[in-house]
């Protein structure tokens, strides 16, 4: 595989997916090819699996294993192609989130979510993992702060993961940081205080740095 894989990681509110539009924009004018998808989603099984781990209440397992199971099929049918014809692959979240969430917010055991990632990443010197993890961070009073003021103060719109209870997001902000403890040569956490400019900034050096 000769492509490039980016995933961009934080709490809800932290800024990535602006993040994310800006860096498929940069390389893009820098003549790459880039795809540009989403997790749960990028696939229109995986947007219907989407709409379905958005929306309804389900137990903690069901939910990883269709997080999983979107993955699967967006690793097969566009990751692994896109790579292999040498595109780069920026994925608004991927399974760091699973590792967050279902892990740091519901609970759910870190033995059984990696053997999901071994069983849908390949193990060992097969597995598929992203070159380089952006993690935004951000207090989670800061980052609903910014998210009242984009939705005007309401919980109108808001998906189950969004409607959950500060101390959810406490749980998976402090999982995101403890996979950057673990994984210290992928993850970068950028500090989501930052300005977009000084944040863009940073994002066009490391990724200058993949090329
Ligand atoms: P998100 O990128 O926040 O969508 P939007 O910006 O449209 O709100 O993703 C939707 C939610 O899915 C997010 O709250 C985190 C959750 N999620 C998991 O719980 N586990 C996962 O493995 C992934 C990929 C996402």
């Amino acid at each position: 595989m000769t492509g490039r894989f980016i995933t961009f990681e934080g709490i809800d509110g932290a800024g990535k997916s602006s993040q994310h539009a800006w860096a498929v924009a940069h390389l893009r004018e820098k003549g790459f090819e880039v795809v540009s998808t989403r997790e749960p989603g990028g696939t229109p099984l995986g947007e219907k699996l989407r709409g379905l781990l958005l929306s309804e209440p389900m137990h903690l397992e069901t939910e990883a294993l269709l997080m999983f199971a979107a993955r699967r099929e967006h690793i097969e049918t566009v990751i692994r192609p896109a790579l292999t014809r040498g595109a780069w692959v920026l994925s608004d979240r991927f399974t760091d989130a699973s590792f967050a969430y279902q892990g740091g917010g519901r609970g759910l055991s870190l033995n059984k979510l990696r053997q999901l990632e071994d069983w849908v990443q390949g193990e060992g010197a097969h597995s598929l993992q992203p070159d380089r993890t952006f993690i935004f961070d951000l207090s989670v009073s800061e980052a609903q702060q910014r998210q009242q003021k984009r939705t005007g103060d309401t919980q109108v719109g808001a998906d189950r993961f969004e409607q959950e209870k500060l101390d959810f997001h406490e749980r998976v902000r402090a999982a995101y940081l403890e996979r950057a403890r673990e994984f210290p040569q992928r993850i970068c956490v950028v500090d989501a205080r930052q300005s977009m400019l000084e944040i863009n900034k940073l994002l066009k050096n490391e990724l200058a740095s993949l090329c």
